[in-house]
Formats: structure tokens, sequence, C-alpha cells
């Protein structure tokens, strides 16, 4: 089938503009709850402070990246300065701390991958995790945040990329299927690659940026207010993003070599990262590159049961905005 006329024929694709972008301003969190999570911030910074003086708190993730969507928990990061911490022995006396400041559902999970202590701030009605030291996922919020500046949309898409996956149930790294994060570094990646592009590669341009974490140098171009009118002479509108978006990763993204790059601002091979075959639980049936720890593939959850899902829910997407009349309820429809 020809998709390149498929494409071209629905003369009507305009028309959806004005639905997604009132989905879009549904999802977009109100002022009000934005200074409400600074009030939270706040307030967890004094009482960590006067048990570690210099400590500083983060916010990281949705947020912070200007990709959260109302009523979203939010990331904190305790950056202390010791070299060496046990994160266990400080994330038991953080819950303590916490827990004896009246903040609710106070747990400390150490045994996690990223190892955490969650809590309920009953004043804000917040839920919030905060992690030690995870100083990467601080600098990749910094980047997506800095991406969202430059086109507007680029937050358009990925809201709308975003409330489809939780709505499709695609949304969950346990079950073999991609974190938000993976999902929006899908959605710069492609605004990356249309014709004419709507976002450069910011780490391919000159660094005016540049911080090493855990001996990661984290380059990159951050005066984004000069960027503008960078995909000014791209005329397409939310609608035909969004579609394009499902088209490419259910019908032309080489799932087999390929390996989605926001760093370069390409495709890279999979043989040339060496992500060929299964090694431990790392199957790379779909490849994202995370843009600064490049030996991480975000799609590495992806198993062979759920690489099944993603992709038929990827059709899915696609050809409801191939066919559908009212694609913006239908596409969102819980599974
Ligand atoms: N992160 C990361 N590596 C991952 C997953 C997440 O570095 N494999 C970091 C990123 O900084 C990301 C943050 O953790 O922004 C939070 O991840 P996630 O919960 O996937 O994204 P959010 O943007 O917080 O999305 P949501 O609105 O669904 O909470
Ligand atoms: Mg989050």
């Amino acid at each position: 089938r020809n998709h390149k006329r498929v494409v071209d024929c629905r003369s009507d694709i305009d028309r959806m503009n004005a639905p997604f972008l009132a989905i879009y301003e549904s999802l977009v969190p109100t002022e009000e709850e934005k200074s409400k999570q600074k009030q939270l911030l706040t307030s967890l910074e004094k009482l960590v402070n006067k048990e570690w003086p210099t400590a500083q708190l983060y916010l990281y993730g949705s947020c912070a990246n200007s990709f959260g969507v109302s009523k979203s928990d939010i990331d904190v990061c305790l950056a202390l300065e010791e070299p060496d911490i046990n994160k266990s022995e400080i994330l038991l006396k953080l819950a303590d701390i916490l827990q004896a400041d009246n903040l609710e559902n106070v747990q400390a999970l150490t045994r996690a991958r990223v190892p955490i202590v969650k809590l309920m701030d009953p004043v804000t009605g917040i839920s919030c995790d905060i992690c030690i030291n995870n100083v990467l996922a601080v600098v990749n919020t910094k980047l997506l945040h800095d991406y969202a500046q430059i086109d507007d949309r680029l937050r358009q898409l990925a809201f709308i990329v975003k409330h489809w996956a939780k709505s499709r149930g695609v949304n969950v790294t346990y079950q073999g299927t991609l974190s938000s994060y993976a999902y929006v570094l899908m959605c710069i990646h492609f605004l990356q690659q249309r014709k004419p592009a709507i976002l450069p590669c910011l780490q391919g341009m000159e660094a005016t940026y540049v911080v090493t974490v855990d001996d990661i140098e984290c380059a990159y171009f951050d005066q984004v207010q000069h960027l503008r009118d960078f995909g000014a002479r791209n005329k397409e509108r939310i609608a035909a993003l969004v579609w394009a978006f499902f088209d490419y990763w259910a019908y032309r993204h080489d799932y087999a070599n390929g390996v989605i790059s926001v760093r370069t601002g390409s495709i890279i091979s999979k043989r040339a990262k060496d992500w060929t075959r299964r090694i431990g639980n790392d199957r790379h049936l779909i490849c994202i590159e995370d843009p600064f720890e490049i030996s991480h593939d975000l799609g590495r959850v992806v198993d062979k049961y759920s690489i099944k899902t993603l992709r038929e829910e990827f059709e899915r997407a696609a050809n409801i905005m191939h066919l559908d009349p009212d694609p913006c309820v239908t596409l969102f429809e819980p599974y």
C-alpha cells in the first residue's frame, strides 16, 4: 500500500486541530497547581536542610521538564555533597524526618532500581518521590525543558502521545511498555526528522552548557531563546503531526535495524551500537538511545509480548487517524 498517497488524501485532517488543541489545553496544569508544587518543594527544603545543611533539592521529571500534565506526582532529587554516602541509610533517615513532620504515606523503597522515599503532602494533596544524587535525571530534565521552548508543537504532540499511552495502558514499564521519558524522546526525534525540521539537534550544535556527571560529559546548545523561529518553515499542525507520528511507529520505523537517537538527531544502526542481540534482559526490540547515557536503551523494558502490544497500539492509532470520523475521541478510549 502506498502510504504517502494515503496520508495525502485525508484532506480534512486540519479540521482536527481545534479538538486536539482543546485536549492539550485541558491537560496543562494550572498556575495554582504549579505554585502548590513550589510550596511543597520549599517546605521539603526546610526540613531537609535541618538535617543536611548543604543539601539541595531539585525538581526533575515531568513537573520540571514542561511535559507534566495536571495532577501529576512530583519527582524530587536530593543532592548531597558527601562522597561516600549510604543511600539506604539516608533514605531511611529522610523517611523518619518526613513522617515526624506529618507528611502522609511515607515509604522508603530502598531496593528499587532507583531507590526513593514516597510521600503525600496533606496540605497540597500532592504526592512526591524523592531520590538521592540522581543528577543525570536533573540534566536530562533540563534538556527536555529546553527542547520544549523551541517550538510549541513539541509540547502539544508529547501531551497527546502521553495521554494516549496512559489511556491505552502502554505507559507501564514494569509491564514491558515505555516510560513517559521514552515517549517524549520519541516525539523530539520525530520533530527533528520532519522535512523541513521542526526541532534542531541541540547536542550537535556548539555547546553553551557543559556538565560532567558520573564521568559522562553532558554538553549542548542551551541558548534556546535564539531558536524560536527554527521550525517556522514547516507549517504542519498538530493533527497532521499526531497522524504522522503514529504512522511512523506503525508502518515506517525499521524495528530490526534502527535506533532512534535524539543525541545525533538521526537514526543510527543497532549494529553500530552492538544492540543486535539480547544481552541479559536487554532485548533491544525497540531502540531509543538515552541522550546522555548512550549505552542505555530506553526500550530495554520491552519484551517479545509487549512489543506486539505496542506495535498493535501504534497501528490502531495510525488507522484511527487515517479513517475515523472522530479520532479525538476514539484514540483515547480506555483499553
Ligand atoms: N528517567 C531517566 N531514565 C529513565 C526513566 C526516567 O533518566 N529510564 C528520568 C528522567 O529525568 C525523567 C524522570 O526520570 O524525566 C521521570 O521519568 P518518568 O516518570 O518516565 O517521566 P515523567 O516525565 O515524570 O512522566 P509522568 O508525567 O508520567 O510522571
Ligand atoms: Mg513522573
